[in-house]
């Protein structure tokens, strides 16, 4: 199931220009007097109305404090309450208000987080983290991440896939040398994750160990962490050092941490550039 929260209001054009061109709040859905919007996985709604309702707080949060920062320049005009701390909360956040006088606060949360996005904005927002902060992951958040991946497909149903997790410094250096340059930020975080099938399990050891790679990935993004894909070291070498049947498949090194760099949704091909119907050519 999934929820929608609605407020009647007396202006529905003065409203809808506002959430969809001030707040850049996409329309999910539009009604006969009634528009929905969607940012990441809050769904609100506005009535055309004889009353306007301007109870409660509509809260938009974000986990990088840098993009909380950055709204607070982009609407400054509108600012009702300046960016602060709240520490009752351990929250960092400020307030604007709509043009019918509901108050908008906008926060970024100062503690790791349930998962909270949408599947949509998990697989489009993803990307590869190369700079982590200096700061160790709750073993509870990477539980999180490990429940979410043990629904990872795999061929016949074989759960051939193993995580490995690494935080032994001199381990973590070991790893990041032997992947040269490109190796590099696996030095800079606080884990790594090696991906591993098992051949006593599957004959299907790439795409086993792949999906549940990339499964890790976008679970770890959900709860708030970063990661990179990093392949191509020697696999034999690595799995002496590791102590890996020499069978098994290594799929990839994961360096995890929380990010220390924001990037932008990168351009990418329209989808008519990509997908092809009936013949390749
Ligand atoms: C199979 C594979 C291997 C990769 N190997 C590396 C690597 O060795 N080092 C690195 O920094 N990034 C590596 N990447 C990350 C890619 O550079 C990255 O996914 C790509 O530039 C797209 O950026 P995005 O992940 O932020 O969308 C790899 C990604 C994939 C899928």
């Amino acid at each position: 199931m999934s929820g929608i929260i609605f407020f009647k209001t007396k202006s529905l054009d003065i409203i809808h220009h506002f959430y969809h061109y001030t707040l850049m709040m996409e329309v999910w859905l539009e009604q006969p007097n009634c528009y929905i919007y969607k940012k990441g996985n809050l769904l609100l709604g506005f009535l055309q109305s004889d009353t306007t309702e301007t109870q409660g707080i509509i809260t938009i949060f974000d986990q990088n404090k840098e993009v909380i920062e950055n709204a607070y320049q982009q609407y400054l005009p509108l600012v009702i309450q300046d960016l602060a701390v709240n520490e009752k909360f351990n929250i960092y956040h400020f307030y604007i208000s709509d043009p019918d006088g509901r108050k908008i606060e906008f926060q970024t949360f100062l503690h790791p987080l349930p998962a909270f996005k949408s599947a949509d904005e998990t697989l489009i927002e993803r990307r590869s983290i190369r700079k982590f902060k200096d700061k160790a992951i709750e073993p509870e958040l990477m539980n999180k991440v490990f429940e979410i991946c043990r629904y990872s497909p795999t061929s016949r149903n074989s759960e051939s896939f193993y995580y490995l997790v690494i935080t032994n410094k001199d381990d973590i250096h070991w790893l990041s040398e032997c992947r040269g340059r490109a190796g590099n930020p696996i030095k800079e975080a606080p884990m790594t994750v090696l991906v591993i099938s098992d051949n006593t399990k599957t004959i299907r050891l790439e795409q086993d160990a792949d999906i549940a790679a990339t499964y890790f990935m976008l679970s770890a993004f959900s709860l708030g962490l970063g990661t990179c894909w990093i392949t191509d070291m020697n696999k034999n070498e690595v799995k002496k050092h590791f102590e890996i049947p020499l069978d098994c498949h290594v799929s990839c090194a994961i360096p995890v941490g929380y990010p220390d760099e924001v990037h932008k949704i990168p351009l990418r091909r329209e989808v008519d550039k990509f997908v092809k119907y009936d013949k390749f050519t």
